[in-house]
């Protein structure tokens, strides 16, 4: 037989056996069989020089074919024995590969909440910087350089190049106060906004103390705002939040930009204003400071004290979203544990 017509034989032969081939390892016999160096093809291509010239070129081009062909034909049935059932046809009633779910920090979401109270009520959200000048954050606030009420906002300050700005020096903001200097300079009255934002204090961490919080600051101003608004305001507002039946009460204080202040009291919603460990048996919840905008203020922005008028509150959030969600250590709000965030 010439080598031709025995290469074309032993290919169909080779194909078939590899075909019926049961495991990966029945290959390897095979692969030694037909391609090995004691297999036909080796006895072949080494007779290849005694041939006659014109066979012996298209015979070695028909021997490589082979070669090729049958290591084709055990790729191909390696893959069907060994990789192909590994890999399953899809299962369209297992259950799919969850993608896990992001929500809003418990922070942001109390933010929204207060913002959606008054949102509606005309408020304009505004948002001021984080560093700020020690005139806004104190000063124009009527708070004057020495005065006593500046031990009370414990401050970050911050190098400043000399020679200082006129508003200097920096300092990262005690409160979001500033920001009602700042919109009432660019603003003519009326107005009416509520500012978010982090303020900053170098308190030590505790349960209930973190130098980095957030408040939401609000201020209305017009020709006749009283008191009275404020009031009403704000109890609409702790009623948004803490429920239709929130008692709230209003006790004078002392705030440097507000004449008259007073600080807001909620009745404690564990006692029922009967006294417990929640409210350290006081039956009340300070909840935030507020006032009527002290007439300094409005000079310092030149707006004119007798004719215009207005209120002004403050108040801390992370307080807030404690006593919404029961929670009892501020410093959870930070740690950015998913086990506590995953929980809103
Ligand atoms: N800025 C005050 C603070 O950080 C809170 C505050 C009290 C803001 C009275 C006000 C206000 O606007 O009228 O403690």
């Amino acid at each position: 037989m010439n080598p031709l017509e025995e290469l074309a034989q032993l290919l169909a032969q080779a194909v078939a056996l590899i075909g019926e081939a049961a495991s990966p390892e029945r290959l390897e016999p095979l692969r030694v069989k037909f391609l090995g160096r004691k297999s036909r093809l080796s006895e072949i291509m080494s007779g290849l020089p005694a041939l006659p010239v014109e066979l012996r070129a298209v015979t070695g081009k028909q021997a490589n074919q082979f070669k090729a062909s049958v290591e084709a034909a055990l790729a191909q049935r390696r893959q069907v024995l060994g990789v192909a059932p590994a890999k399953p046809a899809l299962d369209v009633t297992l259950p799919g590969t969850a993608v896990p779910q992001g929500r809003l920090h418990p922070i942001t979401r109390t933010i929204e909440a207060i913002l959606g109270v008054f949102q509606p009520m005309g408020f304009e959200v505004i948002e001021g910087p984080e560093a700020e000048f020690a005139y806004y954050n104190f000063d124009a606030l009527n708070i004057p350089p020495d005065h006593p009420s500046r031990e009370s906002f414990d401050t970050f300050f911050i190098d400043t190049p000399s020679p200082q700005p006129a508003k200097g020096p920096l300092l990262l903001r005690s409160h979001t106060s500033p920001v009602q200097v700042r919109v009432m300079e660019q603003r003519p009255p009326p107005l009416r906004i509520v500012v978010p934002g982090k303020v900053y204090r170098p308190d030590a961490l505790d349960p209930s103390h973190s130098f980095m919080f957030h408040q939401v600051e609000g201020l209305m101003v017009d020709d006749r705002t009283t008191f009275a608004d404020l009031k009403g305001v704000l109890e609409q507002c702790l009623k948004a939040l803490f429920g239709a039946h929130t008692r709230t009460r209003f006790r004078p204080h002392f705030f440097p930009f507000t004449e008259p202040s007073a600080e807001v009291d909620i009745a404690c919603a564990a006692c029922q204003g009967a006294g417990c460990p929640t409210c350290g048996r006081k039956g009340w919840l300070e909840i935030m400071g507020c006032g009527m905008v002290h007439p300094h203020v409005l000079k310092a922005v030149r707006y004119n004290p007798a004719k215009v008028q207005g209120f002004a509150f403050g108040m801390g959030v992370e307080r807030i979203a404690m006593l919404q969600y029961g929670v009892k250590d501020i410093r959870l709000f930070f740690e950015n544990d998913l086990r506590f965030l995953s929980q809103f």
